[in-house]
């Protein structure tokens, strides 16, 4: 059974399989309309979404499939008590396949644990969204026509911006890839990010300033400074509109420049730059579907395939991180793993542990 917790979980061939398919699903869908006749997607969102919910049911609808699901946890067992792993080993008696988005991370490696059908990571807390890598993977191969020897601007909330760290891991995996992070410095990437950036040996700058490399990049990914993973109003406040993307602020951009965003926007970007042919993140939001589409055959069909859940080591050591779901969740195993520096890792958030 293959679930995809972590972009990662795809190889580099795998990933161009579903970008193969998608691209094919949006020239002949109607090849598509029955292909999951009869199976079908829950949808158990503990937290709000639009996009990652609604392009899931929409994606699995068009296959010719049915969709069961919540959409916030207080009209599940949740807020009665229910630890995830209880509610995931009973939605996988009632569906084949598990969209699940929750606020805590690690959640969803915690949930495939005890699933007996495949989970898909909806996003967990502020540590993974790779379905909105598929998006933003496919919606830069059919806007600039490839996915290497790309210069890609990562700007805004570095640290809690959970689709940031999704595509970084995906990225770094082709070739010729240079990234410009653009942030403040309370909003810079978790360390995880940083040892993968390193241990990779990518070409990496580092600004405040979001048109110092402006003329530079191929791919403007802007976010959403994420109010709700701070720990205070205050800090938030302080950062919250540290960049807006204008037509002013464009102005030394390619014309062949890309700008995506995986929305929700707030005030990141102006507006007035919708119009603009280079804003691609409306387009980003159909390609979201169509990956979703190509995803759930992927994986209903890999079925057999071997299991790839991470395995880690049994650690009386306690997660420093508390929004991991080892200090959320009673009764948790906690586990570490060693990354490629050997430095020890909690195995469901990635923290390190000291
Ligand atoms: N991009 C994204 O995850 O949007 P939603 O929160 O609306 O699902």
């Amino acid at each position: 059974m293959r679930h995809l917790l972590d972009v990662c979980d795809l190889s580099v061939e795998e990933l161009n399989e579903l970008i193969h398919t998608a691209e094919d699903i949006a020239a002949h869908g109607e090849k598509y309309a029955n292909v999951m006749s009869g199976k079908k997607l829950a949808t158990l969102f503990f937290e709000p979404s639009t996009r990652t919910r609604l392009s899931f049911e929409a994606a699995m609808l068009q296959l010719g499939g049915s969709v069961i699901g919540f959409s916030e946890a207080s009209s599940s067992s949740a807020s009665k008590g229910e630890c995830v792993g209880d509610t995931v080993r009973v939605v996988s008696n009632y569906a084949d396949i598990i969209a699940m988005r929750h606020p805590v991370e690690g959640a969803a490696l915690a949930a495939a644990e005890r699933s007996e059908v495949p989970i898909v990571n909806a996003g967990d807390g502020g540590h993974c969204h790779p379905t909105q890598t598929l998006a933003d993977l496919l919606t830069i191969h059919r806007e600039l026509k490839r996915l290497d020897n790309l210069t890609i601007g990562l700007c805004g909330d570095l640290l809690y911006g959970r689709t940031v760290h999704s595509l970084i891991n995906a990225m770094l995996r082709y070739d010729g890839i240079e990234f410009v992070l653009i942030s403040p410095e309370q909003l810079q990437l978790p360390d995880y990010t940083v040892q993968a950036l390193e241990a990779a040996g990518a070409k990496v700058k580092i600004t405040r300033y979001l048109e110092e490399y402006m003329q530079d990049l191929d791919v403007l990914y802007m976010t959403r400074v994420q109010r709700e993973r701070f720990p205070n109003l205050e800090d938030y406040e302080r950062v919250k509109d540290c960049y807006v993307l204008t037509p002013e602020t464009l102005q030394k951009a390619k014309p062949t420049m890309r700008i995506l965003h995986p929305l929700p926007r707030v005030n990141e970007i102006a507006k007035s730059v919708d119009d603009d042919p280079r804003a691609a993140y409306f387009r980003q939001t159909l390609n979201g579907k169509l990956m979703r589409m190509a995803l759930i055959m992927f994986l209903l069909e890999h079925k057999s395939a071997e299991g790839k859940l991470p395995k880690g080591e049994k650690s009386c050591s306690k997660c420093p991180n508390p929004k991991c779901i080892t200090n959320v969740e009673n009764g948790f195993e906690m586990k570490t793993r060693r990354d490629e520096k050997g430095t020890l890792r909690c195995l469901y958030c990635e923290h390190e542990i000291i």
